[in-house]
């Protein structure tokens, strides 16, 4: 089955108004230079802050939007949240759930990160589902079974039907590789992906598995997507520091378009 790469830019905790506009243009006028060849799907997820304003530059490119993180309660008495209801509103398509420095940080668990994924369906939002371990874990030879576990929180949630169920987006991002400059080998990477996808096949069923697209996270650069993108059960990336320059991001993005 051919799944449509993604992939997609977290900004995280960076960038003031100005600098995200100007980011999201620069990222605009690569994607319509691109036009006609781009088959992949190009998402960024700026901080809260930028949303609107970054929404307003969109215009009629095909770059989408997404949140880092939402609330899995409604609109109601629920101080300092935003619920996926209010993403939509400023134009979110996407959401990023359960990255690690959330994880990390602010203490989510995997029931959290399960109810938010349900949330995001229920409000429209395609849920990005990030799971990875950490280098004690994987030293430990417990990768597999972590990222398993953590998959397999979310699953038994999701929505019934086989085209719902198959819009999740997993993305595999190995804790120790984030923000460090080291990558996991795409040995490592296929492993895991692997892994994911026969979850996903026993779990939800043929059809909505194989939609199922499964990014690669992790110090993701221009000079490493090619060779990560070209493993069979990775379909696109999830891209942090590399994702903060046009340049680089729309380097990415060549890399994805040149795949097949
Ligand atoms: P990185 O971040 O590309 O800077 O490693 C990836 C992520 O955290 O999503």
């Amino acid at each position: 089955m051919q799944r449509r790469p993604l992939i997609v830019g977290n900004w995280k905790m960076n960038g003031l108004i100005e600098i995200a506009q100007d980011l999201a243009d620069g990222i605009c006028a690569g994607l319509a230079e691109r036009e006609g060849r781009l088959h992949c799907e190009v998402v960024v997820c700026p901080s809260f802050t930028a949303l609107n304003s970054v929404n307003r530059r969109l215009g009629r490119s095909s770059l989408k939007m997404g949140a880092q993180t939402m609330s899995h309660h409604e609109p109601g008495a629920h101080t300092g949240e935003i619920c996926g209801f209010m993403l939509r509103n400023v134009g979110c398509r996407f959401v990023i759930l359960g990255h690690s420095e959330r994880r990390e940080d602010q203490g989510e668990t995997d029931d959290l990160v399960a109810k938010k994924v349900v949330a995001a369906f229920r409000d429209g939002l395609t849920p990005i589902l990030c799971v990875g371990e950490k280098l004690d874990q994987r030293k430990a030879g417990s990768a597999l079974s972590v990222v398993e576990a953590q998959l397999m929180a979310a699953l038994p949630h999701l929505p019934e039907s086989p085209n719902k169920r198959g819009q999740l987006v997993v993305a595999y991002e190995p804790v120790w590789a984030i923000g460090t400059g080291e990558t996991a080998t795409t040995e490592q990477i296929q492993e895991i992906h692997g892994a994911l996808r026969q979850v996903l096949v026993r779990e939800l069923g043929e059809i909505a598995a194989n939609r199922v697209r499964i990014l690669y996270g992790g110090s993701m650069k221009p000079s490493n997507a090619s060779e990560i993108l070209a493993m069979p059960d990775v379909d696109g990336g999830l891209i942090g520091g590399a994702a903060l320059t046009a340049s680089d991001f729309l380097a990415i993005i060549d890399a994805a378009l040149h795949q097949e």
